[in-house]
């Protein structure tokens, strides 16, 4: 894809994945993209760079647009391998070139490059950089999501370069949310950036205020967000910070995500009459079999549902390993704010149940009384055991639900 314009002398000159499927693990079903922008001023700043596979993808752009040896900055925004592990090719062309980096991000570039060669800037909240007409103001953002994280805005243009923040895994003819909404839909844009912001930003929700906070004290009102992955928000921008503020302080829907695995279709089989239950209470609900879905679509429905009851197998008196897979990545992500249960059959001795239900606890969600399991198949009495629980499953869930 060729350069595209931002604002005048302002250009993505980044790369779209078409085929990348999995990235780190987190299952991408439609691509990604991966953002970086030049900026053609007195000056020529090129701000982030692009995963290594796409480093001549890059490279071919950005010579569309200026001869690379007459770059004179580099601003690296996030440190992590998707944005500069091209960073060698381009400083191989522009060695002349100044690095703008937090303290940390230099720390880490040091283990990926030999660096002795570059020169560097290390820069803070509020260090300023002139370029010609146009100024850049450097915004540290340690957690979102790595140490080094940094975001960095051009006052003149009213753009902020907000490196994965407000990204999405999306590859996309479009670059602008409002041709992708145009093409596709906002019900489409609005998934993916919930999805990312679940499967990434989780753990870093309760600095997310404090962050937006800290931009409006520094005077910053974008007219366009651009993020590292994904479209690039002109249109939308109330309504992405809505949504992130939203999450950040924990909004759910009142609804019930049904997450479970089965070795005989018996614990299946509970999930039918405790979603019935769940429904006749007014409460939505989804049923979500770990190994039949990915991940990452798991982890967005835990997400944005109120509650989530846990169904596993009895294998060897413990959970089921895909469970405990499941529940070892939201325990990384330290979800707030949702409620959980635990339910499931055994044939022996039993154990799965009450293992999941010590582990929701140890992640610190709010608890529904201990796990409900039944042996071997469920009977028709079990069946209505199962239809009462998910009944008093969504009353508490209603209740807890209104303390938000
Ligand atoms: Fe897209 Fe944290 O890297």
């Amino acid at each position: 894809m060729k350069p595209v314009e931002l604002k005048k002398g302002i250009y993505w000159v980044g790369a779209t994945d078409w085929a990348v499927r999995d990235f780190h693990g987190y299952e991408t079903p439609r691509g990604t993209s991966y953002n970086n922008y030049l900026i053609k001023d007195t000056e020529i700043t090129l701000v982030d760079t692009v995963k290594h596979d796409f480093s001549h993808v890059t490279l071919e752009n950005i010579k569309r647009l200026v001869d690379p040896s007459k770059i004179r900055h580099v601003v690296i925004n996030h440190i992590e391998n998707d944005h500069v592990t091209s960073l060698d090719k381009i400083m191989a062309l522009s060695p002349e070139a100044t690095i703008h980096i937090t303290e940390r991000g230099k720390k880490g570039l040091d283990r990926f490059f030999d660096t002795s060669k570059w020169n560097f800037n290390l820069v803070k909240t509020g260090d300023t950089l002139k370029i010609g007409k146009r100024t850049l103001i450097f915004i540290e953002t340690p957690m979102l999501h790595w140490p080094d994280s940094m975001m960095t805005y051009s006052p003149e243009e009213r753009i902020l370069f907000s490196q994965d923040a407000f990204g999405q895994h999306l590859a996309s003819a479009g670059r602008f949310d409002d041709e992708f909404c145009k093409s596709e839909s906002m019900v489409e844009l609005e998934d993916a950036v919930v999805d990312y912001y679940a499967n990434i930003l989780m753990p870093f929700g309760p600095l997310i205020n404090g962050k937006i906070e800290d931009l409006k004290k520094l005077g910053i009102e974008p007219e366009i967000i651009a993020p590292d992955h994904g479209v690039i928000w002109r249109s939308h921008i109330p309504k992405v910070l809505e949504s992130y503020l939203g999450m950040a302080n924990g909004k759910a829907e009142l609804s019930v995500s049904i997450i479970y695995d089965t070795m005989w279709q018996s614990t299946e089989r509970m999930t039918i009459p405790i979603a019935e239950g769940i429904r006749d209470e007014g409460v939505n609900y989804k049923i979500l079999k770990l190994r039949a879905t990915p991940m990452n679509v798991i982890i967005k429905e835990f997400w944005k549902s109120r509650g989530a009851l846990i169904g596993t197998p009895t294998l060897n008196n413990i959970m089921f390993p895909s469970v405990a897979g499941f529940l070892s990545h939201i325990r990384g992500l330290r979800p707030k704010g949702r409620i959980a249960g635990s339910f499931g059959s055994f044939g022996w001795g039993g154990g799965g149940v009450r293992d999941v239900f010590a582990k929701i606890r140890e992640i610190g969600l709010e608890t529904f009384e201990p796990g409900f399991e039944i042996l071997y198949r469920p009977s028709q009495d079990d069946e209505a055991s199962c239809y009462d629980f998910g009944k008093k499953f969504a009353r508490r869930v209603k209740k807890y639900h209104s303390t938000f």
